[in-house]
């Protein structure tokens, strides 16, 4: 079992105030990191003070952050609703009916197809820093397309949610009632061993609260902790919905009161951000400001998914929350860090400090600023995951 010595870091954010320059990213500047065998980090600090190692590498200068953590994404389906945004480009509004274009393309793919789509996005999401995803059934709707999409995506990571409760099925339009008790009931059955967490979609023209109430309660009788796709589209019960059942993440969070602002800040969940979606659906901005000055936790992610966000980018993401959502840069990296980490309860990413998995990203630039400071450009020059490098 080999040591690595990642040399020559130009700065190194390792998340880890005790590190670096005791600010939330634990900056060092010219840095050093050596890399376990077993694929952890086995130190990291000021290059002058770093052991020896059996091989070393030379980061030409350039800046090292942690791997990014993107904890929201739904990239197991089919198709595209290229028509849906060009309609919405045109002034249509977004409509959650959408979803069942693209529950009707997923249903008519083969297991082979839906597997090579999502390994494709997940190439994308990597070549730009991604090292950590979760990701969603939610397309399927039935029985067996919920549970295959869950097999599916298990052979790919280990963040697995169950979202049956995305929209009501085409066949239970009359009778949604009918809907949730085959959710909660002979679905859950097939899906609860897939997944790791249950999510819902708390939205007038999806699921309300009692439902989803229903859905995340029986999701947690099965042992899934609760996540909630919470106040998307408008004010609503789904944060408070989240908080009082102690989810690990309520997601997106774009029509907060001043009651959810307080429960997020007061609770235990992380209120991730999804920036892609506003972006994609030219809604309103999640005000990200006004949740980390009241204490919440924030995290950032893609959301990427066909209808809403089409983008696998998390340097994307973190470019619209510093332009449009008040992060600072520094923020918004640890958002989409650490924050996606604790939005996912992990503790073995989203840091680069001894014990954590050597997952990291060398960015053709000179400091992490550069990721919201040059928009677009691909700065991702290396990632590494678990001790290995990958791009
Ligand atoms: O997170 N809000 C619900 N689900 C997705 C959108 C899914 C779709 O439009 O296909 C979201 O934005
Ligand atoms: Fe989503």
């Amino acid at each position: 079992m080999t040591t690595t010595l990642l040399t020559g870091i130009g700065s190194l954010v390792t998340n880890d105030p005790t590190l670096g320059d005791l600010s939330p990213l634990g900056v060092v500047a010219d840095a050093a990191l050596v890399i376990d065998g077993d694929g952890t980090v086995a130190w990291a600090g000021p290059a002058a003070g770093a052991p020896a190692a059996d091989t070393a590498h030379d980061a030409g200068g350039r800046a090292c952050v942690p791997g990014f953590v993107d904890s929201h994404s739904h990239l197991v389906f089919a198709g595209d609703r290229t028509a849906d945004f060009h309609a919405r480009m045109s002034g249509r509004p977004y409509s959650a009916g959408g979803i069942r274009t693209t529950v009707a393309a997923t249903r008519a793919a083969s297991d082979e197809e839906l597997e090579a789509n999502l390994t494709r996005y997940l190439g994308e999401a990597l070549r730009q820093g991604t090292t950590t995803f979760e990701t969603k059934s939610g397309y399927g709707l039935t029985v067996e397309d919920e549970a295959r999409a869950l097999r599916i995506a298990a052979r790919h990571t280990d963040e697995v949610t169950f979202l049956g409760a995305h929209v009501v099925s085409p066949e239970h339009t009359d009778d949604p009632a009918a809907y949730v008790d085959l959710v909660t009931g002979p679905m859950l059955d097939a899906c609860a061993p897939h997944a790791r967490w249950v999510d819902v979609f708390c939205e007038k023209g999806a699921f309300d609260a009692d439902q989803a109430r229903a859905v995340l309660t029986a999701g947690m009788g099965r042992g899934l902790v609760p996540r909630v796709h919470a106040n998307q589209l408008s004010f609503g019960p789904g944060v408070q919905l989240a908080v009082e059942l102690g989810a690990a993440s309520a997601d997106h969070c774009t029509h907060l009161t001043d009651a959810d602002v307080d429960a997020l800040a007061n609770g235990s969940t992380v209120a991730t951000l999804l920036p892609g979606a506003e972006f994609s659906t030219r809604a309103r901005w999640p005000d990200a400001r006004r949740l980390l000055d009241a204490g919440a936790t924030v995290a950032l992610s893609t959301d990427c998914n066909p209808g809403s966000s089409f983008t696998s980018s998390m340097p994307f993401c973190i470019a619209l929350a510093v332009r449009d959502m008040g992060m600072t840069p520094d923020e918004a990296l640890w958002s989409a860090t650490a924050g996606g980490a604790a939005a996912l309860r992990r503790t073995d990413v989203g840091r680069l400090a001894p014990g954590a998995r050597a997952d990291l990203v060398l960015l053709d630039a000179p400091s992490h600023v550069h990721l919201a400071y040059r928009p677009g450009v691909p700065l991702a020059r290396e990632v590494w995951r678990a001790g290995r490098r990958l791009v």
